[in-house]
């Protein structure tokens, strides 16, 4: 398969991390005469500094013009000190997902058996934990109109939604849950938002069209606890914009690191691989980032090509390392192992489909 991929590495550790994924899809087209073709552009923070927008038109074109978008991180704490600055390098993905209608975001939870302990939550606990968040992606109140006040003593956030913007994902979910263990739990607030109400109704009504998938409604303050008392329970969770950014944060202490978490980022016509993690600027360069975020994030662009024995080898081969103990600091205090050692040890195990590695 040929496919011309934009690579948007952004800032902090983004491009050390990115450069891993990149080595695990050469890796994978080699093995399996595929060609892909990458292309970098600029997003974010380092955006700004070299052209002004955190979103640059050519960037945007790029992505228009390409198979797909692996995408790092964003983010410098530069902008986080200045709270009145009215550019900010997490614009440019906010505008990238929107321009590109990427309306679902798909955050897998998963617990390792090999990490059991590296979560602070109890082993019984988390043992067996496999679930996946879907994510609104274009609406909510990351879109929703702002306001402040000119003395600066007010501002806010409308929060909307339209009834076709929840069909979307939810569709998405249901067909998801087919697929796996027929459940599906959404996300809300419908004691007390009406944006919330909208998302029941809708989703109820949707549910009628999947007999076989069992639908569950459930507020998001009790979720936030579930997620943590009880993570077995959930299949597919199906929640808004922020609720998503917010519970799968949080569910990805059952991994035991935010190092390990991928996502897609689908619309009808683009998709965008990112690892949910932000910009760590502290570890950028030092050779410490956890690259396997980003190497799933692979895994799932494969596999959303149908290149499912591809994406299938990725996830081997990141279970070997973890297995193996080729882990970074994230996940073990005194690792003798990098964010490029990783990702070595990822590419030349499916180089060698395993066997030379561990003989
Ligand atoms: C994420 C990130 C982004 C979000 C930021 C960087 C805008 O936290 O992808 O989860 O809030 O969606
Ligand atoms: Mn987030």
């Amino acid at each position: 398969m040929n496919l011309k991929i934009a690579v948007l590495s952004g800032d902090g550790i983004g491009p050390e991390v990115t450069l891993q994924a990149k080595k695990v899809l050469q890796a994978i087209a080699f093995v399996h005469q595929h060609e892909f073709i990458f292309e970098d552009a600029l997003i974010g923070a380092i955006a700004i500094e070299k052209t002004g927008k955190p979103l640059p038109e050519q960037t945007l074109n790029l992505c228009k013009n390409t198979d797909s978008i692996l995408f790092g991180a964003i983010g410098d704490p530069k902008y986080d000190s200045d709270p009145t600055s009215k550019i900010r390098p997490e614009q440019g993905l906010l505008q990238l997902r929107k321009e590109l209608g990427l309306f679902a975001n798909i955050r897998p939870i998963k617990a390792y058996p090999k990490l059991i302990n590296s979560s602070p939550v109890k082993k019984e606990v988390i043992e067996g934990t496999d679930f996946v968040v879907f994510r609104e992606l274009n609406g909510g109140m990351y879109f929703g109109k702002k306001t402040t006040n000119d003395e600066g003593t007010y501002a806010s956030d409308l929060c909307e939604y339209n009834e076709d913007e929840i069909v979307k994902i939810s569709h998405l979910a249901f067909k998801a849950a087919q697929t796996r263990r027929k459940k599906v739990t959404l996300v809300d607030k419908a004691n007390v938002l009406e944006t919330s109400r909208l998302w029941r109704k809708v989703v109820t009504k949707i549910a009628q069209e999947y007999p076989d998938v069992t639908l569950e409604c459930m507020y998001v303050d009790n979720a936030s606890m579930q997620i943590i008392v009880n993570p077995r329970q959930f299949d597919i969770l199906l929640t808004d914009n922020l609720f998503g950014d917010i519970l799968s944060d949080e569910a990805s202490v059952i991994s035991g690191s935010i190092g390990l978490m991928s996502s897609a980022s689908l619309g009808e016509k683009y998709s965008l691989f990112e690892p949910i993690h932000g910009c760590y600027t502290e570890a950028k360069g030092k050779n410490i980032a956890n690259p396997i975020a980003s190497i799933l994030s692979v895994a799932l662009l494969l596999e959303h090509f149908g290149l499912d024995v591809e994406s299938k080898k990725v996830i081997a081969a990141v279970e070997k390392a973890i297995v193996n103990n080729v882990i970074t600091v994230d996940l073990k205090v005194d690792s003798q192992f990098g964010t490029n050692e990783v990702g070595d040890f990822i590419s030349n195990y499916i180089l060698n489909e395993g066997d030379l590695y561990f003989k």
